[in-house]
């Protein structure tokens, strides 16, 4: 408030700030939306011991484990498969055949190991199957020369405007009672995902000493029931980072990027942790937490010359995958997403990104479309406001992690937040056509067709209308 006009004009400075009170409580401390009154049992969050069923091999010499699959281009004819052989190298081919065609194709792929402190790998293989029809139910084979195994999965539909698709979102999902939870109930939900988001934290190997890489590779046998037969889209989490200079691993990522392979050079990006995919009707953009984003950086680059280049009419759907939220009104990790908000922020509401998942914090929060790119240091304007060009932002990262539920949340409820839960589960993202995707969100305790938090997402390139009262 200016010292001139409280001297020259007491009572209208008073007015205004009653004024100003009025409109801070209302637009900042007032009650948002929904904190849920359910409230989860507690029990500890624990890892599955090694022994589990869930980590189980399948016998034979150098048997192939471990294998997951994601896509291998930028619009869904490619898929990449990875798998481990213990033994030795052995082959790292592909053996693959459509539905109809009973002649098998094969395709050769990459081996490699690594080390980390006094942890080996196993021999690590990746393979590219290219060329493959869209809409196509393939089967796979791995193992050729000794212990062979067979998987199946099958393609999206060609890229366009109306084709439906079902994403599944998982995130923070490591390897406890929890973690097995949520992968049976995405398994065994009605809805049916084709494809799953995965916004980063997979094994939570780092928790153990030495980064305990045993925890990778169990980690990858236990969601193989599930990415072996569909791809699961990769994004990196603060526990992919494994760094350890004490060890001379000065790079981060080395296990991660060793383990997992993404198609990051189909989008013109220059590394795995930022690039782009296209499927069905979705434009999905993967973003780094832990990789610069600043001005000039690599990653602005790039996403500055990406968001351009989606093309709505073709695929209606604009999807940002990172893992950390930069709407977040927990208490754990509060604000670590703030700095990429201010950098990225303008973008998302200027090229209408309709949805944006996160992980990072254990719970789950859906947002309303909000947006907060008018503050620029000396205006002041610092308040989040509604605006219908701006993404719904949902935090996902309620997988089963090993460091147990983020409980704790800011007070009142911010009025950017719609919904806010502290219990394990997973989501789904149902795109009906160009203009309606249907969204829900589904808690482990209850049974598997069970919604806790649901809404209809309406496109904001061909029906920006204002959604917000299609939710539960
Ligand atoms: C690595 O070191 C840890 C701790 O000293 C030990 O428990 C583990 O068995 C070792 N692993 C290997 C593969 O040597
Ligand atoms: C994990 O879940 C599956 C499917 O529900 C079940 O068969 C298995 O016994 C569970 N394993 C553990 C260790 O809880
Ligand atoms: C956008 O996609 C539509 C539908 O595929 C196509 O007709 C159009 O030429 C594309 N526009 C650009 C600029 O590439
Ligand atoms: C939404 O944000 C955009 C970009 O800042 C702005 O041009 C537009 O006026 C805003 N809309 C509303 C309704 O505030
Ligand atoms: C959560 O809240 C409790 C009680 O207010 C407090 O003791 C604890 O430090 C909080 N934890 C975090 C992570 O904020
Ligand atoms: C798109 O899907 C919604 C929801 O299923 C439906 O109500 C709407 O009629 C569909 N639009 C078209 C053009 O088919
Ligand atoms: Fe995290």
């Amino acid at each position: 408030m200016g010292s001139s006009s409280s001297s020259s004009s007491p009572s209208l400075a008073a007015f205004a700030v009653i004024v100003l009170a009025l409109v801070l409580s209302s637009a900042v401390l007032c009650n948002g939306g929904k904190t849920s009154v359910y409230v989860r049992k507690l029990e500890k969050t624990v890892d599955m011991p090694l022994d589990s069923d869930v980590f189980g091999l399948p016998s034979g010499y150098n048997v192939p484990q471990q294998v997951h699959i994601t896509q291998g281009d930028h619009v869904g004819k490619a898929v990449i498969v990875s798998w481990v052989t213990e033994d030795e190298p052995g082959s790292s081919t592909v053996l693959y055949w459509s539905e109809n065609s009973k002649q098998k194709k094969m395709a050769e792929g990459k081996v490699k190991t690594y080390k980390f402190y006094n942890y080996t790998s196993g021999y690590i293989h990746h393979c590219a199957i290219r060329n493959l029809e869209f809409n196509t139910k393939y089967y796979y084979m791995v193992g050729v020369g000794h212990t062979m195994r067979k998987f199946w999965f099958t393609t999206p539909p060609e890229v366009g405007p109306d084709v439906p698709y079902t994403f599944g979102l998982i995130g923070d999902l490591g390897q406890t009672f929890d973690s097995n939870s949520t992968l049976t109930h995405y398994e065994q939900n009605p809805r049916k995902g084709q494809t799953v988001l995965f916004v980063g934290d997979l094994s939570y190997a780092d928790n153990y000493p030495n980064h305990d890489n045993v925890r990778w590779d169990s980690w990858a046998r236990f969601v193989e029931r599930s990415v072996a037969y569909q791809p699961w889209i990769w994004t990196a989490g603060n526990h992919e980072i494994d760094f350890a200079p004490e060890i001379g691993e000065t790079k981060p990522f080395k296990p991660y990027t060793h383990r997992y392979h993404v198609p990051y050079r189909a989008s013109k990006s220059t590394a795995p942790f930022w690039y782009s995919i296209k499927r069905a009707s979705a434009y999905i953009i993967v973003l780094s937490s832990y990789s610069a984003y600043g001005m000039y950086t690599p990653q602005y680059q790039w996403l500055k010359e990406e968001l351009p280049k989606v093309n709505r009419s073709e695929t209606p759907w604009l999807i940002v995958l990172m893992h950390s939220p930069w709407y977040n009104s927990y208490s754990y990790h509060y604000m670590e997403g703030e700095t990429m908000r201010v950098m990225y922020e303008p973008w998302f509401v200027q090229y209408k990104v309709d949805v944006v998942f996160a992980g990072h914090v254990h719970a789950y929060e859906r947002s309303e479309r909000v947006s907060n790119i008018a503050y620029n240091i000396v205006n002041g304007i610092c308040i989040p406001v509604k605006n219908q060009s701006a993404p719904v932002y949902i935090t996902i990262g309620d997988g089963g992690n090993i460091e147990g539920l983020a409980t704790n949340m800011t007070e009142p409820q911010p009025a950017y937040s719609a919904y806010r839960e502290a219990s394990f589960g997973h989501a789904i993202f149902d795109i009906k056509n160009r203009t309606h995707a249907y969204y829900s969100w589904h808690r482990n305790h209850d049974g598997y067709a069970v919604e806790a938090d649901s809404m209809w997402f309406f496109n904001r390139f061909w029906h920006p209308v204002d959604e917000s009262a299609t939710s539960q």
